[in-house]
C-alpha cells in the first residue's frame, strides 16, 4: 500500500507527547519514542501510569494536548482522519485491540463481528467469507460463530476481539493488555499468536504489566512510571533483571 512504501522508517515517532483528560488529569507527561517497523515492543506499566491512552494516541482515537505524534511520516491529528483517504489507509494497517473487549465488540454475531472490519474496507464477498472463515480458525472459534459476543466469556471475547482484528489482515498490531484475564493455556496460545504475526513481518505494540508476556514476546520495551514519564528503555533482558527499576514502575512489590 501507498502509504506504508511511502512512508519514512518509522511507523511511529512520538516527540514530547503530553496527555491529560480534561486539562487536569496527568495521563502522559513529555513522552518521547519511535516504533520501526518489524519490531516487538511493549510498554510496561502499573496501573494507570498511561499505557491505554499512549495506545489510544497512536491508533489515532485520541489527540495529543502538546507534542507531536507521527505514523509512517505523517502528523496524526483530528483534521488528518477527517480526511477520507488518510482515514481509510490507516485503520487498514493499524489494528486495535482493546483493554476491555466489551469496548470493541458491538455487532448481533461472532460472524458479523469478524467481518464488518473487511466489508468497511468494501472487500468483495467470496473474500469477506474467506477472512471471517481463516479467522475464526485461526483463533479455534468457529463453535462461537452463532453467538452474540456480549454472551461470551471474558476469554471467549477477547478471542473474537483479536479475530475481528486479523481479519482486516493489519500490518501493524497494537494490543492493550492482551493477556488480561487469559487462563494459562490461552496465554500460551496468545504469545504464539503474537510471535506468529511478528514472523510475519508484522509490528506489534503491547501494552502491560505482565513482566512474563514482555519477556516471551518484546525484543524491546519502554517503561512508564506512575508519573506518567517513559523513565527506561531496552531489551526486555536488561529491563527485567533490573530489580530497582521494576519497584520504582511498581512492576514488582519489594
Ligand atoms: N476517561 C478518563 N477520564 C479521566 N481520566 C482518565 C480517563 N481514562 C484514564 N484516565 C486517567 O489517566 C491516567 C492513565 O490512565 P490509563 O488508562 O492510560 O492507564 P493504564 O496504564 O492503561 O492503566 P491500567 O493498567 O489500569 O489499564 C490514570 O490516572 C487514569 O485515572
Ligand atoms: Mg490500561
Amino acid at each position: 500500500m501507498d502509504f506504508l512504501n511511502n512512508s519514512s522508517e518509522l511507523i511511529f515517532n512520538v516527540k514530547d507527547l503530553c496527555y491529560s483528560y480534561n486539562e487536569q488529569i496527568v495521563a502522559l507527561d513529555h513522552i518521547n519514542l519511535t516504533i520501526h517497523p518489524g519490531e516487538k515492543l511493549a510498554i510496561l506499566g502499573s496501573n494507570g501510569s498511561g499505557k491505554s491512552t499512549l495506545l489510544k494516541i497512536l491508533d489515532g482515537l485520541y489527540f495529543s494536548d502538546s507534542g507531536t505524534v507521527t505514523a509512517f511520516g505523517q502528523i496524526l491529528s483530528e483534521q488528518a482522519f477527517r480526511d477520507d483517504r488518510f482515514n481509510f489507509e490507516f485503520r487498514s494497517l493499524v489494528g486495535f485491540v482493546f483493554q476491555d473487549s466489551d469496548t470493541q465488540l458491538f455487532m448481533p454475531s461472532v460472524w458479523d463481528e469478524i467481518a464488518f472490519g473487511p466489508l468497511q474496507l468494501g472487500l468483495d464477498q467470496n473474500e469477506v467469507i474467506s477472512r471471517v472463515e481463516t479467522a475464526l480458525l485461526a483463533l479455534h472459534i468457529e463453535n462461537l460463530r452463532d453467538r452474540a459476543p456480549y454472551q461470551l466469556s471474558g476469554g471467549e471475547k477477547k478471542q473474537v476481539a483479536l479475530a475481528s482484528v486479523l481479519s482486516m489482515t493489519p500490518e501493524i498490531w497494537v494490543l492493550d493488555e492482551p493477556s488480561a484475564g487469559l487462563d494459562p493455556r490461552t496465554v500460551s496460545w496468545l504469545i504464539e499468536f503474537i510471535n506468529a504475526q511478528s514472523s510475519n513481518g508484522k509490528t506489534i505494540i503491547l501494552a502491560t504489566h505482565d513482566l512474563s508476556l514482555a519477556e516471551a514476546t518484546a525484543d524491546r520495551v519502554y517503561v512508564l512510571d506512575e508519573k506518567h514519564q517513559l523513565i527506561a528503555e531496552s531489551t526486555p533482558g536488561k529491563i527485567l533483571s533490573d530489580r530497582s527499576l521494576l519497584i520504582k514502575a511498581n512492576l514488582i512489590s519489594k
